[in-house]
This record gives C-alpha cells, sequence and structure tokens, in this order.
C-alpha cells in the first residue's frame, strides 16, 4: 500500500523521465528530421500521382518540394556551422533537388509520362546521393558523437 503511487503521479514521473532521457539523447536537432518525413510523403504521393496519372497532384507536388522552406533559420544555421567547409556541399544537395524538382514539375505540366518517370527518377536520385554523403553525418552530431 505505501509503495503505491496515485495513477497520475505516476504518469507525470514517467513524463518527466522521457524528457529528462530525450535531452539527453538529441543534444543537437538538426530540424531536417520533420523536413526529411514530409519529403518522404510527397514523393510517395508523387508516386501515386505518376501511377493514376493525376499529373496535376504531380505537379503541384513537385513544386512543393521545391519551395519547402527547410528547418527554420536558427536550426539551419546551426546546423552549415557545425558542417563547416562541407557546408557548401551540403547546400549544393539541396538546390540540386530544387532543381530537379522543378524538372519534375515541368514534365508533369507537360502530361508526358516517360519524362516524369524519369525526372521522378532523378530526383529520387538527388535525395540519396545528399544521404550517402550527409545523414549518417548529421546523425552523429545528434549524439554528441
Ligand atoms: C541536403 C541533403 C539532403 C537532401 C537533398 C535530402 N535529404 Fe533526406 N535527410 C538528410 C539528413 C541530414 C537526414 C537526417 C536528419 C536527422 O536525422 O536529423 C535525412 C533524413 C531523411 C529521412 C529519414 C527521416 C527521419 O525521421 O529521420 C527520410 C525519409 C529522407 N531524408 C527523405 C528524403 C527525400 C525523399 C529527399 C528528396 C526529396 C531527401 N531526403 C533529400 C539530408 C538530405
Amino acid at each position: 500500500m505505501r509503495n503505491k503511487l496515485p495513477g497520475s503521479i505516476t504518469i507525470l514521473l514517467l513524463l518527466l523521465l522521457s524528457t529528462a532521457s530525450q535531452a539527453e539523447e538529441v543534444i543537437f536537432d538538426s530540424g531536417y528530421s520533420e523536413v526529411m518525413q514530409n519529403n518522404v510523403s510527397n514523393m510517395q504521393d508523387i508516386l501515386f500521382g505518376i501511377m493514376v496519372e493525376d499529373y496535376k497532384q504531380v505537379e503541384n507536388i513537385a513544386e512543393d518540394i521545391a519551395y519547402q522552406p527547410g528547418p527554420d533559420l536558427e536550426k539551419r544555421l546551426a546546423l552549415l556551422q557545425k558542417l563547416e567547409m562541407e557546408a557548401v556541399t551540403f547546400k549544393l544537395h539541396e538546390d540540386k533537388v530544387r532543381q530537379n524538382a522543378l524538372k519534375l514539375m515541368k514534365a508533369a505540366e507537360k502530361k508526358d509520362r516517360l519524362e516524369v518517370l524519369e525526372k521522378f527518377s532523378t530526383l529520387a536520385t538527388s535525395c540519396t546521393e545528399c544521404h550517402i554523403g550527409y545523414r549518417e553525418k548529421v546523425r552523429s552530431f545528434q549524439k554528441g558523437r
């Protein structure tokens, strides 16, 4: 009886403990995780659009990818600072995705099925190219390694 805590207090303690351990784990928040979740769901929606030949959908979402604002300025600057010299190539990868998304948007505007498929593939490649160079690196900052 004495050892039992009321339910609400237990929940409060659990909440406090979980935020504390999270704070320890995430030393650095790149701000990119959320942006990337959005990217991948947009890519899925584009693929769906291609499958059902809804080129308007493909066009609109490709435009969203091209003009997505990215993480807020403060987080963005903090990451670029951590990347030092590599910030330049990181930004080049971002530009490449933007350009490829615009090319996909134009192909969808023309409703050119083959060109849409080709540009979608090029866009996906440019996502992967940045990941090869940077995803693990950015994550390593978060673990404070
Ligand atoms: C400029 C570099 C760059 C480009 C371009 C890029 N990514 Fe990423 N991506 C990252 C980084 C860095 C992470 C790790 C972020 C983190 O964990 O904080 C990541 C993580 C992810 C993740 C995992 C999300 C998570 O919750 O950790 C997905 C999914 C993803 N990216 C999809 C995409 C897609 C789709 C595109 C293309 C439309 C894309 N990315 C383009 C750098 C990039």
